[in-house]
């Protein structure tokens, strides 16, 4: 029997606030989601009083999980610092596509935030772009791949929970296997250690997400996935410069953050407010990335600038950024990435799996890391 949102408000009304109040009456809940027996919702508290509502985070989700119905319950504890802090907040994003932008709740210098990273991720990367559909998903999950061909630990991290993408480009299905209580497991796929949202929601849910519970959100999916010991976690970030980026900024120490960009100069804009976004929250812009650069006839051979190609390159020197390559347009990579097989994995001879090991190159370079040790190429058909 699948549980409604007024049982578990009626159900939180049993847990009190540290002053005794019932919890749904203390004006700290978000809206309370649930789907499919799964529950979400967040505590957002003042900064100054947080400490002592842990307790009251916990006793909220453990009554949750004793209703009749629930398959599990994610209760966020945030804190809402007062007045604008940070500075960064506010910058929307030009993408509309139907996307909710959440209400801000990740204000608040970097280094205030508690760490959510795995402890045993060397480096974690994001891959993000100002606007929608310029590929990142695309560039995360071949990157990713190109990375692991390098014969590094690599985990690809979807933090898009607007429209998960990653388990169609991988072509992963199924669901997570929890252990221990609350802890996932991370799915698999061509080699990668992969999470994303899509893996917990049905596809067909509606994507409805308040600010805290972007954070709560991703911060369950970086905290309480067994990650293994990985060189590298790519996180492919959802478009736009908005909150669960600066979220993902703030609170998760990202040694470095991908531009991805198409060559329009509308576009470019776009990618300028990112490399500007994560420039104010300290963390290294690793680079851009040019993609559906070009187009090569396939029958012909013949390159054609469709969008006016070398932006991406120019900004790049403009910015004071490295350019780590360009990405053709190219039906293959199209096709690949829809059918679940990405074209670095299943043409791994291919010029594009040569592009993208390319830029998996120059962004272990960028990172630090060692020499390259090439792992055993696996071939699979495509
Ligand atoms: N280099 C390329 N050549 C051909 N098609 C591409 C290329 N890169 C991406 N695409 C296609 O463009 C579409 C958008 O790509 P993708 O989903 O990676 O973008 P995104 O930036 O992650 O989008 P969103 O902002 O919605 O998350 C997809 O259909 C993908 O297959
Ligand atoms: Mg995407």
């Amino acid at each position: 029997m699948a549980v409604t949102k007024d049982e578990v408000l009626r159900r939180l009304s049993e847990v009190k606030s540290p002053d005794g109040v019932p919890l749904p009456a203390t004006g700290t809940l978000s809206d309370v989601v649930v789907s499919d027996g799964k529950v979400f919702f967040s505590i957002s508290v003042d900064a100054a009083t947080v400490r002592s509502w842990e307790g009251v985070r916990k006793a909220a989700e453990a009554a949750v999980k004793a209703l009749p119905g629930v398959v599990s319950a994610l209760v966020a504890l945030t804190a809402e610092r007062a007045g604008g802090a940070g500075g960064a907040g506010g910058a929307a994003s030009g993408n509309g596509a139907g996307r909710q932008a959440p209400a801000a709740a990740a204000a608040g210098p970097r280094t205030a935030a508690p760490s959510v990273a795995p402890a045993a991720v060397k480096s974690i990367i994001a891959v993000a772009s100002g606007k929608g559909g310029v590929g990142k998903s695309t560039t995360a999950v071949n990157l990713a791949l190109g990375l692991l061909g390098l014969g590094l630990k690599v985990g690809l991290l979807d933090a898009d929970i607007y429209g998960p993408s990653v388990p169609r480009l991988l072509g992963i299905k199924g669901r997570p296997e929890t252990t221990g209580g609350n802890r996932l497991q991370p799915m698999t796929g061509y080699g990668l250690e992969v999470m994303s949202i899509g893996f917990l929601v049905e596809e067909e849910t509606p994507m409805i997400w308040r600010g805290p519970m972007v954070m709560s959100a991703l911060t369950q999916m970086l905290r309480d996935v067994d990650w293994g010991a990985l060189d590298v976690m790519v996180v492919d970030m959802p478009p736009g410069t908005g909150d669960a980026q600066l979220t993902m900024a703030q609170q998760v120490p990202l040694k470095g953050a991908i531009i991805v960009s198409t060559p329009q100069d509308l576009a470019l804009i776009d990618a300028r407010r990112g490399i500007a976004m994560f420039r104010r929250v300290n963390v290294p812009v690793l680079g851009i990335v040019e993609n559906m650069s070009y187009f090569v006839c396939p029958q012909c051979g013949t390159r054609s600038d469709i969008f006016g190609h070398g932006g991406a390159r120019h900004e790049a020197e403009r910015l004071g950024v490295r350019f780590l390559g360009e990405v053709p347009l190219a039906m293959t990579i199209r096709e690949t990435s829809d059918a679940g097989r990405p074209v670095v994995a299943t043409a791994p001879g291919g010029p594009h799996a040569a592009v993208y090991r390319d830029i998996a190159a120059k962004v272990w370079a960028e990172l630090g890391g060692g020499p390259a040790r090439p792992a055993p190429r696996i071939v699979i058909e495509a």
